[in-house]
């Protein structure tokens, strides 16, 4: 029997679309190698957002190839972002990979497979949902769903419009189909996906087409489901009835990631972000209104390019204002074929790092504080497996998507009561309350 082993990089689409690829090889018979040294078949799902994203992938490449001058025999295949942004000269470069593949074509690995000829082919069309594919999932309790793929935006930094095309969605008779199976398979959670999820639907049509806010409640509607979760939506799609669901639709969790990118208006103009600092706030006191618990997470980039120290400050009075529970901070990447890249006035290396620590002060600060509203608290868990740094613990996620490490026996998949009695601005713990599995 043939073996693969399979390099996930990347977002959650991406582990989303390994899975699928998993699927897809037992499907033709292969089985999964424990190591890279064990397989016929060596993947990499990869991703090009940033260039650290690059790199790193870059020295997991090498590998592969030392793989295939000692092992000729080897099919060297990568797939995914980085994948399709290196299209035109991915062979040249790269003249041990075999099979290249970008996020719109990974049924094309089959036929690659099953061909006569491995060698050197490539394939690049947007077609297709890999959320057709069959799947191995991770994790028996929690199913990715790929509501819709590509994305219409144009936002100036970002390579994602030209790595996974144009947006289309997937009709909701399909999704909700989808959920049953997942659901029926020991899926109690799922995580809807897509590059601007909260645009779903648009270009659907007849009865397949409704709002994003219609497809949370008919995914709700699907019995053992109890927690749902989507990213990422962009703010300016983020309506009222979004916002409302989190707080009527019973399994929509109390979180939400609303991606700032940056504080300053005259930034995100320049970023094509198509919202303004105030129409943010705007949709943060929506929040606030209509869900006062709802956890709130984010993207901010520091150092965009002609960034002022006075833009900076903005973003700086953003996550002092907002009071996030989370957040992903990165320093601006020039990315091949963006707008971004060839504008003026880059932020130099240095001062870019120092706003950075700057605004990971705040973030950190004010998650921390914000955690303290869970102590004293009984949260609803969804445990995970052993905590990471002791293995005594449990591990699980509450609601609003906070990692917690409590005392308890139970396993991954149940939900149990904790009793949180401390909180950092990452981490929760406690100790799960007597008699407290909830199923
Ligand atoms: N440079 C830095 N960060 C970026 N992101 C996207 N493109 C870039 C880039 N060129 C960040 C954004 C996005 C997250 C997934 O990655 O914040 O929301
Ligand atoms: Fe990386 Fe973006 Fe592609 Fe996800 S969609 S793999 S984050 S480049």
């Amino acid at each position: 029997m043939k073996r693969y082993h399979l390099t996930t990089f990347g977002c959650q689409m991406n582990e989303h679309d390994s899975e699928r690829m998993k699927g897809m090889l037992e499907s033709l018979g292969y089985s999964e190698a424990r190591a890279r040294d064990q397989a016929d078949l060596i993947l990499f799902n990869t991703c090009s957002i940033r260039e650290k994203a690059d790199d790193r992938f870059i020295a997991h490449l090498a590998e592969a190839k030392k793989a295939k001058s000692e092992r000729a025999d080897v099919v060297v295949g990568v797939g995914g972002c980085w994948a399709q942004s290196v299209k035109e000269e991915v062979f040249a470069r790269f003249p041990f990979v075999d099979v290249a593949f970008g996020p719109g074509q990974v049924h094309k690995l089959a036929e690659f497979l099953t061909s006569d000829s491995l060698t050197a082919q490539g394939f690049f069309e947007f077609e297709g949902f890999t959320g057709r594919l069959p799947a191995k999932r991770a994790r028996e309790y929690q199913g990715w769903v790929q509501i819709s793929v590509g994305c219409n935006c144009v936002c100036s930094y970002c390579i994602v419009p030209s790595t996974r095309g144009r947006e289309v969605s997937r009709p909701s008779s399909e999704l909700v189909a989808e959920v049953q199976r997942l659901a029926a398979d020991g899926a109690r959670e799922v995580t809807l996906l897509g590059q601007n999820v909260n645009s779903y639907g648009r270009d659907l049509s007849g009865g397949e087409r409704v709002s994003f806010a219609r497809l949370l409640e008919m995914v709700d509607a699907v019995e053992g489901i109890d927690r749902i979760r989507y990213t990422s939506p962009h703010p300016k799609d983020m309506r009222e009835d979004v916002i409302r669901a989190h707080a009527e639709v019973s399994a929509v969790c109390e979180h939400i990631h609303l991606p700032l990118q940056s504080g300053s208006s005259p930034v995100l103009k320049r970023m094509r972000r198509t919202y303004t600092r105030e129409r943010y706030l705007d949709r943060v006191a929506l929040i606030r209104e209509h869900v006062p618990d709802c956890a709130i997470t984010t993207d901010i980039i520091v150092g965009f390019p002609g960034e002022t120290e006075e833009d900076f400050r903005q973003t700086l009075e953003v996550a002092e204002e907002v009071g996030y529970d989370g957040a992903f901070t990165f320093i601006y990447s020039p990315r091949r074929g963006t707008e971004a890249a060839t504008l003026p006035d880059r932020v130099p290396h240095e001062i870019a790092t120092e706003r950075m620590a700057r605004l990971v002060e705040v973030i950190q600060r004010r998650a921390r504080e914000r955690a303290q509203r869970f102590v004293g608290r009984t949260l609803e868990v969804l445990v995970e497996g052993p905590s990471r740094t002791d293995p005594a613990r449990l591990r699980g996620r509450s609601r609003h998507n906070k990692v917690v490490n409590f005392a308890g026996l139970a396993g991954p998949g149940e939900l149990v009561e904790v009793e949180i009695t401390g909180a950092t601005s990452q981490t929760l713990s406690g100790e799960a309350s007597l008699l407290s599995r909830l199923s």
